[in-house]
């Protein structure tokens, strides 16, 4: 390891180099240093890896071939922490061949680039990539810190703790068993913590209050759907489900809020979510009465099918879902907080 400069200067970004040949390895570390990067240096992947795990390095410029461990295998294996899966990698390697292209691809590999390089091709690159890595990293952030803050409001009502992240899990799975694909699951999970986050708008006396609600308290509440749009819109990562947020309330015979869609108006994930949204709120504990068994819960769905509430044929398909599902399982779903 071979910090190469002492005084670090003000967000200077930071680069690993990794190449077994001394000359390759110079020539990089001085182009980097030139273009005023810290550098970290090393001859293989070992040292690389360990590097990487005690500092805070922005990109790696890793040689493919090398003895012991490859680049292809280092680039895999720097990528494989979640919390790094925005750190870019570029390959540097001799190899033009197709098949190198495409197993940098698999390891994860940002870019390439050929030897001999050209110093100016890289900067540039390396420059590009940590300004897209620190894009969604803060991107990252922001979801992340909105979906704290819909569990954190919930919160505010025992009675409603855990619904969210209640409605999230068993959307991921209600999609899993419509064979819907990794990413629309997770969508849908996200769907289900932030569906109800524009009820912050709403007072904690409202959300609380028993007995009967007024027209107005009544509008106030239908509301967080428009405010939940609202909140989550300039998240660009959670684009897709806004409309899940804004018309998780609508009906299939047209009388929900807020805009009266109906039948295959409403879309698709907010049907889903409804029903979702629904099943929760029979099987959870409410101040006024016990939460209903499962069976009692799949009874109510089977009489409302066609009540003119859910898509029935979605109702059909949850229920086969249900039938099928381990008591196990929905018992863990059941005490998630
Ligand atoms: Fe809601």
């Amino acid at each position: 390891m071979v910090p190469l400069q002492s005084t670090v200067a003000e967000e200077r970004s930071s680069v690993l180099v990794v190449d077994d040949f001394s000359s390759n390895l110079e020539l990089l570390e001085t182009v980097f240093t030139n273009a005023g990067f810290e550098v970290f240096s090393a001859m293989d992947a070992f040292s690389a890896l360990s590097i990487f795990e005690t500092h805070e390095i922005d990109i790696a410029i890793v040689d493919v071939m090398m003895p012991g461990m490859d680049g292809f295998e280092l680039c895999r294996r720097l990528k494989s922490r979640t919390e790094k899966k925005f750190f870019p990698v570029i390959l540097l390697t001799a190899l033009t061949d197709r098949q190198s292209r495409i197993t940098g691809l698999e390891c994860g590999a940002d870019d390439f680039i050929s030897k001999p390089f050209d110093a100016a091709e890289l900067t540039i690159k390396s420059r590009s990539l940590i300004k897209l890595k620190t894009l969604q990293d803060e991107l990252e952030h922001s979801e992340n810190v909105i979906l704290t803050l819909a569990v954190a409001m919930e919160a505010r009502d025992p009675y409603t703790r855990g619904h969210s992240t209640r409605v999230g899990e068993i959307s991921m799975a209600f999609a899993s068993f419509l064979g819907f694909g990794r990413k629309e699951q997770e969508y849908l999970k996200k769907a289900g913590i932030l569906h109800d986050i524009g009820k912050i708008g709403v007072s904690t006396d409202l959300l609380c209050k028993n007995g009967k609600l007024t027209s107005e308290e009544l509008e106030a509440i239908k509301r967080h759907t428009i405010i939940g749009e609202e909140i989550c819109k300039p998240l660009v990562s959670i684009k897709g489900i806004l409309p899940v947020i804004r018309s998780h309330h609508e009906r299939w015979d047209g009388t929900g809020f807020p805009d009266g869609l109906a039948g295959e108006d409403i879309p698709f994930n907010a049907r889903l979510l409804s029903i979702v949204d629904a099943f929760d709120a029979m099987v959870s504990k409410r101040p006024y009465r016990a939460g209903r068994s499962l069976d009692t819960a799949v009874q109510v769905f089977r009489k409302e099918q066609y009540g003119g509430q859910w898509d029935p044929g979605l109702v059909d398909h949850f229920i086969g879902m249900m039938n099928r599902m381990e008591a196990k399982r929905t018992e863990e779903w059941l005490n998630l907080q």
